[in-house]
């Protein structure tokens, strides 16, 4: 399977990145990078010290600096540290981003694409891929699906920004809302999972799971332990967030999905909180996962 990972790494997207690479079925075309977790200088250095780190060259191309609509985009560096990898150390790059842009790169890859040919796993705001669907609206028809971490699906569970919002569909909201509300068959189908399912309490890296990835003697493996040190020292846990939408791309069956169509808030008190309406629609909605078989495919795959 093809892919492009849209991302803003981040210690979670940056896992989703080690999976993806590591993982034979899914040939990784390109990395998009977007202002998130970190800034996109930031994020796109991140990407690249992560391809070098595993002898990859997969090419990286930088998209949005801001989000499209809203100023002072939240940041998580409390979460993710200070070089948004967890202050772990990994080496520079000595290579740099690609010349073009990331819509530029997605709207030629497109192009020269067959329909179906490749998916999108976007794990940070969604402003490349609002503004690839407003610039081309024909064109992203061509994607295969869609598949997101972001936005909050059961309203029992809090946001990790506001009482309502999740990080990545409160920090772009409109961008969140356009590409959510694609509807038609003609769309690719997207595929969400929300913080109700990614913060699954079964599905943490703890102390006693970090061990674990720690023993793993791989590339990826040794990468992962860096990473995950600091946010599970200092909160005793982590949440792989963005591993579950790459999960939905490559194991599916690990998760039960509803159809429904989603609109999300723009803008106001309630910024970023998703209404869903059940029964048809475009998106897919990750409501449950298995959690044994979660992790095990975490540590099969950074092995
Ligand atoms: C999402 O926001 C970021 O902190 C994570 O990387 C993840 O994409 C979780 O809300
Ligand atoms: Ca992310």
């Amino acid at each position: 399977m093809r892919v492009v990972l849209d991302m803003d790494p981040g210690i979670d997207d940056a896992v989703a990145l080690l999976l993806a690479l590591n993982n034979p079925k899914v040939e990784v075309s390109a990395i998009t990078t977007v202002s998130g977790n970190v800034n996109l200088k930031k994020g796109t250095t991140n990407a690249l010290r992560l391809v070098e780190a595993l002898s990859r060259k997969v090419p990286v191309y930088m998209g949005a600096s801001r989000p499209a609509h809203g100023k002072n985009p939240p940041r998580a560096e409390s979460v993710h540290g200070r070089d948004g990898l967890g202050d772990a150390g990994l080496p520079m790059p000595r290579r740099s981003a690609e010349k073009v842009s990331a819509v530029d790169m997605m709207v030629d890859m497109l192009k020269s694409s067959k329909r179906k040919e490749i998916s999108l796993v976007a794990t940070g705001p969604l402003t490349n891929v609002a503004a690839l669907a407003e610039r081309e609206p024909t064109l992203i028809r061509k994607l295969d699906r869609i598949f997101v971490m972001g936005g909050l699906y059961d309203s029992a569970v809090r946001g990790n920004v506001t009482e309502y919002s999740e990080f990545n569909f409160f920090s772009d909201a409109e961008s969140a809302d356009n590409v959510l509300g694609m509807s038609g068959k003609e769309f690719p189908a997207i595929t969400a999972a929300g913080l109700d399912v990614t913060s699954h309490a079964a599905c943490v890296v703890d102390g006693r799971s970090l061990s674990m990835i720690c023993g793993i003697e791989s590339k990826a493996a040794v990468l992962a332990c860096k990473m995950l040190k600091l946010p599970v020292l200092t909160y005793s846990y982590f949440n792989l967030h963005d591993v579950f939408a790459l999960f939905a791309l490559t194991n599916p069956e690990i998760f039960a999905t509803e159809t429904c169509s989603v609109r999300v808030a723009p803008s106001g008190n309630f910024r970023g909180r998703c209404t869903v309406t059940s029964g048809g629609g475009n998106v897919h909605i990750c409501r449950k996962v298995n959690p044994i078989k979660f992790n095990q495919l975490v540590l099969d795959g950074l092995r």
